[in-house]
């Protein structure tokens, strides 16, 4: 039986001494973030987890794999809501296209997990909001969704959509052998603007501001994914891919929508029942 990593034994410390404020490295990895972001809302930090951390993290995954949540509606929206009968047909908020990934979701982990401690870390948040340029950062409040694992078996895929919260960080634990790829339109859309025609311009196959992004196990990735669409591409080796997601807000309380919620994940909690608190007015 091995025995519980430190959050600081979890990650690449010698890379990345996230939780050494005064460490000139840890501001050299800051600026880098920083370039990388403003270039166009991506940003990768590679093989951040210690080689221990990346195990302790793909065993707790799959070990909760026959939990993992497979939606029945496999067709979706890029907003990943109803729609809107009152616009036309193929208006992006009524083309519906196939999602077939799954989820493990954040009630699954217990406060004990490396990856519930690992999100709760503060230096890892207060290291996040100095990377976005905030004075602080907020736990995304929602229960079921705050902490993630996107399964991708090999056949699936999570198609075109944009994220409910400005900013996640993803951590690969386990690449597909072929396909599964990452894929993004950088600032697609703003905070002020839909850019419908934008939008429906990649779904009608456009590839022209479409950025693939080769990951690999352990590697960890910043992405502002309420303004850039994105997808993973279908799984088209022989073998699951495991992504942790982790997600973080400017505004206390956010939660994510309750139909939103209940469709991607199966189960809502009393915090989904209040209205939602966003920071902009997107269609979600
Ligand atoms: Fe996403």
């Amino acid at each position: 039986m091995s025995s519980r990593l430190a959050c600081n034994e979890v990650i690449n410390h010698a890379a990345y001494p996230i939780d050494e404020t005064d460490n000139p490295a840890r501001q050299q990895v800051i600026e880098q973030v920083k370039r990388e972001l403003a270039a166009d809302g991506c940003a990768v930090l590679r093989s951040f987890f210690s080689e221990a951390g990346l195990q302790a993290l793909l065993a707790e995954a799959t070990q909760r794999k026959s939990e993992t949540y497979y939606s029945p509606r496999k067709l979706c929206n890029v907003y990943l809501n109803d729609g809107k009968p009152e616009f036309p047909e193929d208006h992006p908020l009524n083309v519906f296209i196939p999602r077939t990934n799954g989820f493990i979701t954040a009630d699954l982990f217990g406060e004990e997990t490396t990856a519930h401690r690992l999100y709760y870390w503060d230096p890892l948040k207060q290291f996040l909001a100095e990377c976005l340029g905030k004075d602080e950062l907020f736990i995304y409040e929602d229960p079921v969704s705050n902490m993630i694992v996107n399964v991708g078996k090999p056949g699936q895929q999570f198609n075109w959509h944009f994220d409910t919260n400005e900013f996640t960080i993803t951590m690969l634990l386990q690449g597909a052998s072929s396909g599964g790829i990452f894929e993004y339109v950088p600032g697609l859309r703003s905070a002020e603007d839909e850019c419908y025609d934008e939008v429906k311009g990649v779904l009608d196959g456009d590839r022209s501001r479409v950025k693939p992004l080769q990951l690999n196990a352990g590697d960890l990735q910043f992405f502002l994914g309420r303004f850039s669409l994105h997808q993973v591409t279908e799984n088209t080796g022989d073998n699951d891919r495991l992504l942790l997601i982790m997600s973080f807000s400017e505004k206390p309380g956010m939660v994510g929508s309750k139909a939103r919620v209940q469709n991607l994940y199966g189960k809502v909690t009393e915090a989904h029942a209040e209205n939602t608190v966003r920071a902009d007015k997107l269609v979600d």
